[in-house]
């Protein structure tokens, strides 16, 4: 092996070492006294650190701290028990309840995968969505708490939900919608909100609640959903360079004529506009700027008390995107 090649290697082992022993550190913690993790997911490639992580508006509560559970799959994502087999198809996670301070009706319990880096996690399909649940989907679920009755009677579908899928869980408890479909990319993602879908069943407000995977890049996995919904919501997704025109594909395709795309997400170093620029060939982009008093309020509360907090990167914003007829 030539010296560059080692180089390589060892940088490799030492990031690897290093995450696992962060990992292991944030573990041993309840996750209300965790450091922040380094990384700020999205952007990766910027090296920066997660400095900001909730704007207090979802709570999340372990539970049976110190407990790690084992959820077993069947091959089409069916859970099948907590078991304690050591098989391949068995993912290691923590259960959370989830709480909205102010609204009693949303405590759903939510699987986390275990926030261990593995090196196929680390060179496979993006894992920001298993990372932690982001500023914009919070932000996302506090809306939707706040509206009661918008979604009622319709078909909404949840875009890159990331392993909580928490904004589109949010609609299938409060909303009476006629249908709701939870979607990632990423397939550990999806076997925790299979797991999810089952621990919180009879709390939904409709029966026609699902999970599937759909990776934008891959037409097959949504052209069955054309013009399927009234509401499509896409919480911290535009970031990603290569897939942005993807994405825009996949919006246009599923959302219905008279629906919309309700997209949140920070500007972070120009994705956003970028996205937004791409999505107005397909799209009449209508920008909401007081899209939620409360976030509005943290938001202000932040800025002034924790000096780490930069906006750019961490405050979301709030866009409508209807098809252009
Ligand atoms: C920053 S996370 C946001 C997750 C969640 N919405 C949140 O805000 O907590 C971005 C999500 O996009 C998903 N994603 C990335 N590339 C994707 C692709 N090509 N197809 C589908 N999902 C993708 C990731 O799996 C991840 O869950």
């Amino acid at each position: 092996m030539s010296s560059t090649h080692k180089h390589k290697w060892r940088i490799l082992r030492d990031a690897i070492l290093k995450a696992a022993q962060a990992a292991k550190q944030q573990q041993e913690q309840p996750q209300e006294q965790r450091e922040p993790q380094e990384e700020e997911g999205a952007a990766v490639d910027d090296a920066s650190v997660r400095r900001f992580q909730s704007y207090g508006l979802v709570t999340s509560h372990r539970v049976e701290p110190g407990t790690i559970n084992r959820i077993a799959f069947s091959g089409n994502g069916t859970v099948l028990a907590d078991s304690a087999d050591q098989d391949s198809d068995v993912l290691l996670g923590t259960w959370h309840r989830h709480d909205a301070p102010g609204f009693d009706s949303f405590q759903p319990l939510v699987f986390h995968l275990r926030p261990v880096v593995t090196l196929q996690d680390m060179l496979g399909f993006n894992n920001t969505g298993n990372v932690c649940i982001w500023p914009s989907e919070e932000v996302l679920v506090h809306w939707i708490l706040s509206q009661p009755g918008v979604f009622k009677g319709l078909r909404v579908c949840e875009i890159g939900g990331g392993m909580a899928s928490l904004a589109g869980l949010a609609v299938a408890i409060n909303e009476q919608a006629e249908e709701v479909v939870l979607t990632d990319g990423n397939e550990n993602s999806m076997s925790c909100i299979h797991a999810t879908l089952a621990a919180n069943r009879g709390a939904f407000t409709t029966e026609n609640v699902t999970a599937q995977r759909l990776d934008w890049t891959q037409p097959a996995h949504y052209q069955h959903l054309q013009h399927r919904f009234d509401v499509v919501l896409c919480a911290d997704c535009c970031f990603f360079d290569e897939f942005r025109p993807a994405l825009a594909e996949v919006l246009q395709t599923i959302t219905r004529p008279s629906g919309h795309v309700l997209l949140i997400c920070p500007e972070r170093r120009g994705t956003r506009s970028a996205f937004l620029q791409l999505a107005s060939d397909r799209f009449r982009v209508e920008e909401i700027p007081s899209f939620d008093a409360e976030l509005q309020r943290q938001h202000e509360h932040v800025l002034a008390s924790n000096p780490k907090y930069e906006p750019d990167i961490h405050f979301p914003k709030a866009a409508k995107l209807t098809p252009l007829k």
